[in-house]
């Protein structure tokens, strides 16, 4: 663990006072930055703050608490942190310590986390509901309702009742902010050149890990150190395995590969995918199939605007790939038929897009009431179909032919008043671009 710099305050400081006017004043929401996780003996996974925690204070370090008293004269903002202490920090990093929580992070009051127990529960007094996140760690739960009795125990009027701030804070978060689009830009940005590194590099022979190295040098020479989940580096029929991440194959001449990778850039995420001929050229095959996935993308990209339903750009795209289908022989019904049907879903598997932010599968809901959502400028989504055609044992109905192509094209699009903006569009796209950009 190490401290690193905390970002500005100021667009923290205005999504707690956002966030405060959301749940009213008689709510009081507690946020956890969580806990190192161990990974094996000694060894622990990098911490990364919960993305609601970081979201409200811009504050990396693990263990400490937020909590917001919305209206409460003596102050609407708490933090607990992990206190000022030379020999810890000399084993495991700098703190910022209580003493520079209140300045640096602009929150009202900072205390240690050793104070929580004392004095958390004052902060529950005469409030009816406990907004907090992580609802489902035990540990939390627990420590919650050690603090709700304590508070009860001292004769306070505190609140029973808890639920997850997902209707408050995430419906906060699904609309992103100009801070947020400038960092999920550089994130984009970032990605986009690893894709582009990886298709130069690309050669058979080579391992998938090589490969997924190269992507892992791009982040990091560009300041991302994270990625935003694992790189799947999929060649041959290792791209019909959705989430491939063993990444230990050697790349065969012939084979395309799948590469779908997105760094994390100061906790915001990339999520992009991106298909190619290993040697440089598209077999005519592979083209057919590529061009399909392609047009399928395009005409998705199209339906990301203002009115549209959430669900609008993934029926579009399984149009197109049902028609599509169906002119390469796979399939031999009608598109009605076909989807009505869903005869198509065994090729194209996945949903073809999930809201992206602070976490790739990010927050906000799809549907509001049984009705999907409607998109609304400054969301941002993946639009990623994809065609999977798989092996002789999963597919053996299927002309062999087509075994072991899996192709998927994936952007990350942020939807604007006029549109929308594809913020991932650096990375060459169609087959003439990509083989262009490979055989340069
Ligand atoms: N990389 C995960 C996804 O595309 O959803
Ligand atoms: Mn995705
Ligand atoms: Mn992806």
């Amino acid at each position: 663990m190490s401290a690193e710099k905390p970002t500005s305050p100021q667009p923290h400081a205005l999504r707690r006072e956002r966030f405060m006017a959301a749940i009213g004043p008689d709510g009081v929401a507690v946020v956890f930055a969580t806990s190192e996780k161990r990974r094996n003996s000694d060894v622990h996974h990098l911490f990364r703050s919960a993305s609601d925690f970081y979201y409200l204070t811009g504050f990396r370090e693990p263990d400490a608490i937020l909590v917001l008293t919305p209206c409460r004269a003596d102050g609407e903002s708490t933090l607990f942190v992990l206190p000022r202490d030379p020999l810890k920090e000399q084993w495991n990093g700098k703190r910022l310590g209580v003493e520079r929580a209140g300045e640096v992070l602009g929150v009202d009051h900072a205390y240690s986390i050793d104070e929580v127990a004392q004095v958390l529960p004052g902060l529950l007094a005469k409030r009816d509901t406990v907004y907090v996140n992580a609802a489902d760690d035990p540990d939390i739960q627990s420590n919650l309702e050690t603090w709700m009795d304590a508070a009860k125990g001292s004769g306070y009027e505190a609140p029973s009742d808890v639920q997850p701030l997902d209707d408050t804070l995430h419906e906060l978060r699904l609309f992103k902010d100009a801070s947020e689009i400038a960092l999920m830009q550089e994130a984009a940005d970032i990605s986009s050149a690893a894709h582009q590194r990886a298709m130069q590099v690309c050669e058979p022979g080579m391992s998938e890990l090589r490969l997924e190295s190269e992507l892992q040098h791009e982040f990091a020479v560009r300041g991302a150190r994270f990625t935003a989940y694992p790189s799947i580096v999929a060649s041959g029929e290792n791209a019909c395995i959705l989430h491939y991440v063993e990444n230990n194959d050697i790349i065969q001449d012939g084979d395309l590969v799948l590469i779908d990778a997105g760094c994390e850039y100061e906790y915001y995420a990339a999520d992009i995918t991106r298909t190619f001929p290993a040697n440089g050229t598209f077999s005519a095959m592979q083209k057919d199939v590529f061009d399909l996935v392609l047009e399928s993308q395009l005409a998705a990209i199209q339906q990301a605007k203002p009115g549209n339903v959430f669900t609008a750009p993934h029926d579009k795209a399984h149009e197109v790939l049902a028609d599509g289908l169906r002119q390469l022989g796979v399939l031999s019904q009608s598109v009605d038929e076909i989807l009505e049907k869903e005869l198509q879903k065994p090729f194209t598997v996945h949903r073809v897009s999930h809201f992206l932010g602070m976490d790739v599968h990010d927050v906000g809901k799809r549907e509001v009431d049984n009705i999907g959502r409607l998109l609304e400028p400054n969301m941002v989504l993946t639009i990623e179909p994809g065609l999977y055609f798989g092996t002789p044992e999963t597919m053996p109905s299927l002309d062999p032919k087509w075994h072991g192509i899996g192709i998927r094209i994936e952007d990350d699009v942020l939807v604007t008043e006029a549109g929308n903006h594809v913020l991932t569009d650096g990375v060459p796209k169609t087959a003439a671009a990509i083989e262009s950009l490979m055989n340069a």
